[in-house]
This record gives structure tokens, C-alpha cells and sequence, in this order.
């Protein structure tokens, strides 16, 4: 997507037949895990690693004959992360936000999903057995929340990576309205993305 606005769902869902929807989900998970007996991980965050290089969340086109985009959604994951993601099911309640492009006429849809860490680790087992597996989904990956002492391992450094569209800022504003996230920490993380994105070259924002 190029040029994208905020839009409300309502009118998402009023637009012509010949607009497209895109829908797509963080799973996320409650973890009590420990990393290195000193860093609580707090929670699984899913990501994935797309065909192009990137990193982004599951999901994709909804076709027409879905009944509703959280229907369509889910088809969507049992193709990319295969029958793991068959223990849940989206609800409307699970929605966040919608970005139109008007000059796609594509309108992409962003939910958030906690599931508990047992359906998580499910889809992660089941992933290598999906149908897009090895061909537009090259692996999944967790997102690491926290810091380490360098001020530069974890999150910050993996916000370094490349991601599609606006992933890196969906997973974000998602952390934040989540809780998960303080938004000083995350007022901090999108400065250091901004001053790497300037190093690169690829502008300020
Ligand atoms: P694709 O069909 O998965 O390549 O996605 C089509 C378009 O949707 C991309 O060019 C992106 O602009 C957008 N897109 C894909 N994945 C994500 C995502 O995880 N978050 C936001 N936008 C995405």
C-alpha cells in the first residue's frame, strides 16, 4: 500500500465492491517465561517472516465469499500458519484500526489476538505444515520486549529489520494500547527508528 489514511470501519465497509479488504493479526500470548534467569519475556508477540524479506503480521486478502472479515481472516491464517490457528477464532472485538489506499482502492484491517501460550506454541508447531509454508511464509519469529544492557539488543534492535508496510508501527501503537509497552518506552523506541531510518537514508518517520 502507498499513500494510506485512517478510516473508520463503518466506512471501510461501506466502500464500493471494487475496494479490496486486506486483514491481518498480531498473536500474542501471556509468557512467564525467564530469559537467562534475569528477564521476564512477560509476553509472545508473533511476526513473520515474509516472502520479500520482510517481517510482517499473518493474514492477507479476504475474498468475497467470506461472510465477514474476521471469517475471511481466519481462512487466511489456516493457509499461512497452517491448523494451529484453528484452536480460536476472530471476533469483531478483536478489531483495532483500518488504513484505506485510495489509489489501490485496497483498505487494510488490523486486529490484535491473545491467545493463551499453549494455542501459541500450537500455531508456532504447526507453521512448518501450513500451505504457504516455505513459499510465502519463510518462518515465524517472536518479537523480544525488552532491552538488554547495551540499550540496543531486544526491541530496539529488532525494530532495525525491514518490515512491511506499516508493521513496525501496527506492532508499536498495538504494544502500547495493549499495556504492554509503557508509551515513554515506546516514544523512545520510534525516536531511535526515526534516527536509523535517517542513517539509511530513508527519511525521518
Ligand atoms: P501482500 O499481499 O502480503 O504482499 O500485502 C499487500 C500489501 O499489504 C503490502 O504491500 C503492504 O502494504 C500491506 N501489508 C502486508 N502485510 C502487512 C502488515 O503486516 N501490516 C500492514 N500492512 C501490510
Amino acid at each position: 500500500m502507498s499513500k494510506t489514511s485512517k478510516i473508520a470501519l463503518a466506512e471501510a465497509l461501506a466502500l464500493g465492491s471494487n475496494w479490496r479488504h486486506l486483514c491481518y493479526v498480531m498473536l500474542y500470548a501471556p509468557n512467564p517465561e525467564v530469559l537467562f534467569d534475569r528477564i521476564p519475556l512477560r509476553y509472545a508477540v508473533l511476526m513473520y517472516m515474509r516472502f520479500d524479506g520482510r517481517l510482517g503480521f499473518p493474514g492477507g486478502f479476504v475474498n468475497g465469499h467470506s461472510s465477514s472479515l474476521e471469517d475471511g481472516l481466519s481462512k487466511e491464517l489456516l493457509n499461512k500458519l497452517g491448523d494451529g490457528a484453528s484452536t480460536f477464532t476472530m471476533a469483531p472485538t478483536d478489531y483495532r484500526t483500518s488504513l484505506a489506499d485510495a489509489k489501490s482502492e485496497v483498505v487494510a484491517h488490523f486486529y490484535t489476538k491473545c491467545l493463551t501460550l499453549e494455542q501459541l506454541q500450537a500455531v508456532e508447531a504447526r507453521a512448518p505444515l501450513a500451505n504457504d509454508y516455505g513459499l510465502e511464509v519463510l518462518g515465524l519469529v517472536r518479537v523480544p520486549l525488552y532491552s538488554l544492557h547495551d540499550g540496543v539488543g531486544g526491541l530496539p534492535a529488532f525494530l532495525e529489520n525491514s518490515f512491511i508496510g506499516v508493521a513496525r508501527e501496527q506492532l508499536l501503537e498495538a504494544l502500547q494500547d495493549l499495556g504492554i509497552l509503557a508509551p515513554e518506552i515506546v516514544s523512545l523506541l520510534k525516536e531511535r527508528v526515526a534516527r536509523h531510518k535517517q542513517l539509511l537514508g530513508l527519511g525521518g518517520t
